[in-house]
């Protein structure tokens, strides 16, 4: 990143976007990889280019668009980035959660994220969804780390409620209407790029995770840092290593994502408005 203070470079990309949208959205949306048709379910959409956006990184994993969209989903006013960034492509913590400082800045309360996941949990499913409960950090960086911006949070953010018990809620309500099944569950953030191996697995069911991923934990630690309320939802896209006689592939990964796309599309779109 580069020299200018974190403040300053959330105010000059916060600049930019506001001018480019007409109005100021109340819900952050983030979808993860294979996921970037939940887009479809916006209406009235500007299109920012991570490029065009000053200090915004630009993602580069295949299956990961690049855009900031601005529009509304059944009459919520959402900003949602298709396309995240990821530790293992070499960005630092601030500027993978970069994005939820502009996003707080921007005005968003709450905080919708996704992510396609291994399972971890046996009695889970390739395809199924499960709303995350509780994180574990595998990670072993803190978008916080370094000067706390007072104006945003304080030094040493309570994490007892990561993923809000409210906002659980209105999730599982919306799957029950839709008939949908909705698993729940921890999610373990590992760097990656390479998938775990069958003792790490084994590992991260013994410490009480159901699902494997590389992204989301540094997003909500600093969504939670800022006070936005954050709900996550995991497509399970495979099961993780050593669970069936099976090697795991980022292909089995879009495969699953783009199957339960509809479902998944649905699911979003009825909670956005409630949020
Ligand atoms: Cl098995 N592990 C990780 N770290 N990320 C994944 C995954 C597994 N499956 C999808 N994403």
């Amino acid at each position: 990143m580069s020299d200018l203070s974190m403040e300053h470079r959330v105010s000059e990309a916060v600049r930019f976007i506001e001018d480019e949208i007409p109005y100021t959205p109340e819900v952050g949306l983030i979808l993860g990889s294979g996921l970037g048709v939940l887009a479809d379910a916006m209406e009235d959409v500007t299109v920012i280019h991570y490029e065009e956006i000053p200090h915004f990184p630009v993602s580069t994993v295949e299956g990961h668009a690049g855009e900031l969209l601005v529009g509304s989903i059944r009459g919520k006013k959402t900003v949602l980035m298709k396309g995240r960034f990821h530790l293992y492509e070499g960005y630092d913590v601030a500027t993978v959660s970069f994005p939820v400082r502009v996003m707080k800045a921007l005005g968003v309360k709450s905080l919708l994220v996704t992510n396609a996941a291994g399972s971890v949990n046996t009695s889970f499913a390739p395809g199924q969804l499960m709303l995350i409960r509780d994180h574990i950090n595998f990670m072993f960086r803190n978008p916080l780390i370094g000067p706390n911006e007072n104006a945003l949070g304080v030094r040493f953010p309570d994490m007892s409620e990561a993923y809000s018990a409210e906002l659980r809620t209105i999730a599982r309500d919306a799957a029950a209407e839709l008939g949908l099944e909705l698993q729940e569950g921890v999610y373990a953030g590992l760097l990656g790029p390479s998938y775990e191996t069958p003792a790490e697995i084994r590992m991260l069911r013994t410490i009480g995770a159901d699902a494997v991923g590389m992204s989301t934990v540094p997003e909500v630690i600093a969504a939670r840092h800022a006070g936005i309320e954050v709900l996550g939802i995991s497509c399970i896209t495979n099961m993780a290593a050593g669970i069936l006689d099976a090697q795991l592939s980022h292909a089995e990964v879009m495969e699953t994502a783009d199957r339960v796309k509809e479902s998944f599309l649905g699911l979003v779109s009825a909670i956005i408005p409630k949020l």
